[in-house]
């Protein structure tokens, strides 16, 4: 059976043409660095094609899926491990005392804590990662437009069925689907994307600037959140992060988002890249700078 990228649902990702992408990649080729993860489809693609894959993403959750699909050959999560994730009563935490009614109705919220206690009691970390991966499916499902920027009032609109239905003809009822139900209707798409193509695949969870000086590989793949395209990946998804880390965090420094730092960025992006022999960068036409 041939390994399958599974429903990752992520703002920007490649997954459409990431066989386009790769295609593109010299035979000569043995290895690839993706410097900004994302939800991870280059990176699949690229190991589904035998190369040594390095993933790096400054977001918690992207190395987890990273971990769990990338650089994790052969861990799956057991039924046992599930019952491990979902036993127990929902208790008050993290997500509770600082998210309840904010981007989760409180008993929800509850939930979340008590997933999140279990979840370390799993035996190994690639484990932890598939877990990780999977509530974050789920969270992002219950969540109107995927994304975690909404206020509370247009949260508890949009899931309100009735009103979602007359104003949109939508029902939405994933939405006020459990947590547990999303989880269980996706594990095993996750956990049958795990394979080994026999490469020692890593995965980072850093700056940018920080780790491409780290990293060796012949192919470096730059996809960076587009500058004027209003991509805030903090915005988006550093909820989830908070959730895994049990903190609130702060936007990230270098995101790309301002016009008057970018080309300073790209052009310290470039200059670290000399020892990678071939370059691919991502990017759109209505984005700052333009191709020129
Ligand atoms: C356009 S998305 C990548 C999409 C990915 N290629 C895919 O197929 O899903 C850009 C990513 O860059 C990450 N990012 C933004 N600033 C970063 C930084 N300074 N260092 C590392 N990653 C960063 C964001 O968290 C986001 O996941």
């Amino acid at each position: 059976m041939i390994p399958q990228f599974p429903n990752v649902n992520f703002i920007g990702n490649k997954e459409k043409i990431a066989a386009w992408i790769t295609s593109f990649f010299p035979p000569d080729a043995k290895s690839i660095f993706d410097a900004f993860a994302g939800g991870n489809s280059i990176s699949y693609q690229s190991k589904l094609a035998g190369l040594q894959v390095f993933s790096n993403d400054i977001l918690r959750i992207n190395y987890m899926i990273s971990k769990a699909l990338i650089e994790n050959k052969s861990e799956r999560l057991s039924m046992k491990d599930i019952d491990i994730i979902f036993t127990g009563e929902p208790v008050k935490g993290f997500m509770y005392e600082n998210y309840a009614n904010v981007f989760f109705f409180p008993e929800e919220c509850m939930q979340l804590d008590l997933y999140r206690e279990n979840i370390e009691k799993l035996s190994s970390d690639y484990k932890k990662a598939i877990a990780f991966s999977l509530l974050r499916r789920s969270m992002i499902r219950k969540m109107p437009y995927s994304r975690f920027n909404l206020n509370w009032e247009q949260i508890t609109q949009l899931r309100d069925e009735q009103y979602s239905y007359e104003k949109y003809q939508r029902k939405r009822a994933y939405h006020n689907k459990s947590f547990k139900k999303h989880f269980l209707e996706n594990f095993l798409e996750y956990n049958c994307a795990v394979f080994d193509n026999e490469k020692e695949n890593k995965a980072f969870n850093e700056d940018v600037f920080e780790v491409l000086e780290k990293v060796e590989a012949d192919i470096v793949y730059l996809d960076p959140p587009y500058t004027g395209t209003m991509n805030n990946y903090f915005g988006f998804y550093g909820l989830i992060d908070e959730y895994i880390l049990s903190e609130k965090k702060q936007p990230f420094e270098h995101h790309f988002m301002d016009k008057k730092t970018a080309i300073q960025l790209f052009d310290t992006l470039f200059s670290k890249l000399k020892k990678y022999k071939y370059w691919f960068l991502s990017y759109n036409n209505s984005s700052f700078p333009t191709k020129e």
